[in-house]
């Protein structure tokens, strides 16, 4: 059997009786741009996170960009955050012409290291860019704790995270909504996904929401009136309706995540690296990645078998070519080794155990 990735098809004739008719009345009410289901998606979004404002955008890049602009980020300010993500995370620092400043990330959580940052910390640094990476909570009390001392702004990247608890030490909310802002992604293959690209951000501060949704339009607070330079960065109405039904589903999917999770852990725990839930927040799997010195050998059987597979990440930020201006001859170890030994798993919520269990197999067979 071919066990793809993540199975989209699954999932879209599970909410097909839903998806069409909400999407058919949407398409008849031709409100495409600003429309009900837009507003009420946010509304909706804010209340499930457990944040004040909630403001759609177009993607996830979109999101960090305009969270970096509304916090000020701007030229000659530094920003710390981790190698260990998708080139988003950091290539929209560059693009506020700031500079990121890549530190070391823990070796179980694959997080951003908390001492690291703390010596990172300079009198240029302007904000703290976390990754919840492959939906695992960042620590964000003791970084929260640092931005307030060094008084600079807390961004989340929530993207691979949404619906994840962050934890009784960030008053119950959902990743995303702890930070001076929060940024996520509904790209198709994220945990809360669209048929399309769409982003939003979070905010507890009636100002900085006021700024985003400024930024968001053209950088006008009053019709064809324009104050800085902004965007055209707009959730469209038809993914709306997409996201307004799935939301209702994510807690459910982000459980099956974790069922799948425990169920890999108890077949593989003895042949290979299974991933370490640090217990500070909930887990939702957006990536379930296993570490192994004989990973290009596995990658290469799973394949072979009709078995998907990824690297995320082979290569960290600090060694791209598009940060070779800041970061030339930074070594950063840990991240370095894990992007040589990491591989994500298939771990969409439709996967039945039996694949589960067929994919446990290959591997432990190919290193037995
Ligand atoms: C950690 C992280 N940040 C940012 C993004 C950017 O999101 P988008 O693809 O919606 O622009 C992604 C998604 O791919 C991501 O995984």
């Amino acid at each position: 059997m071919n066990i793809p990735m993540l199975d989209l098809k699954a999932e879209y004739e599970l909410l097909r009786a839903e998806i069409e008719p909400a999407m058919l009345q949407a398409l008849a009410a031709c409100q495409y741009i600003g429309g009900p289901n837009v507003k009420a998606f946010e509304a909706e979004a804010a209340a499930y996170a457990g944040s004040r404002h909630a403001i759609a955008c177009a993607s996830g890049t979109d999101a960090l960009l305009l969270a970096l602009r509304a916090c000020g980020i701007e030229a000659g300010d530094e920003v710390i955050t981790t190698p260990f993500t998708f080139v988003a995370t950091a290539s929209t620092i560059l693009m506020c012409k700031a500079t990121p400043v890549f530190v070391d990330i823990d070796p179980r959580s694959f997080n951003l290291d908390l001492d690291q940052v703390t010596a990172a910390i300079t009198p240029r640094t302007r904000a703290i860019v976390p990754v919840h990476l492959f939906g695992q909570p960042v620590q964000l009390a003791p970084l929260r704790a640092l931005c307030e001392k060094h008084g600079c702004k807390l961004i989340e990247d929530a993207a691979q995270s949404f619906g994840a608890d962050l934890g009784a030490r960030c008053a119950g909310r959902k990743s995303g909504a702890y930070g001076d802002i929060g940024c996520t992604s509904f790209y198709p293959s994220k945990n809360l996904s669209a048929f399309g690209d769409g982003g939003l951000t979070l905010t507890d501060d009636d100002a900085l929401a006021a700024e985003l949704r400024v930024l968001a339009s053209h950088g006008s607070r009053q019709r064809y009136h324009h104050h800085v330079l902004g965007y055209n960065s707009r959730l469209d109405e038809l993914q709306a309706v997409i996201l307004r039904i799935k939301l209702k589903r994510l807690d459910e999917f982000n459980t099956r995540r974790r069922a799948i999770a425990s169920l890999y852990d108890r077949l593989l725990a003895d042949v290979v690296e299974t991933p370490f839930a640090d217990g500070h927040g909930r887990h939702v799997y957006h990536q379930y990645t296993i570490l192994s010195d004989r990973r290009d050998e596995l990658q290469k059987t799973l394949t072979e078998a009709g078995i998907a597979c990824a690297v995320y990440y082979p290569v960290p930020l600090h060694r791209q070519e598009l940060f070779a201006a800041s970061h030339g001859d930074v070594r950063l170890p840990v991240a370095e080794r894990t992007a040589q030994r990491c591989l994500s798993l298939p771990i969409s919520p439709l996967l039945r155990d039996e694949q589960i269990e067929r994919i446990a197999t290959v591997i432990r067979e190919a290193l037995q």
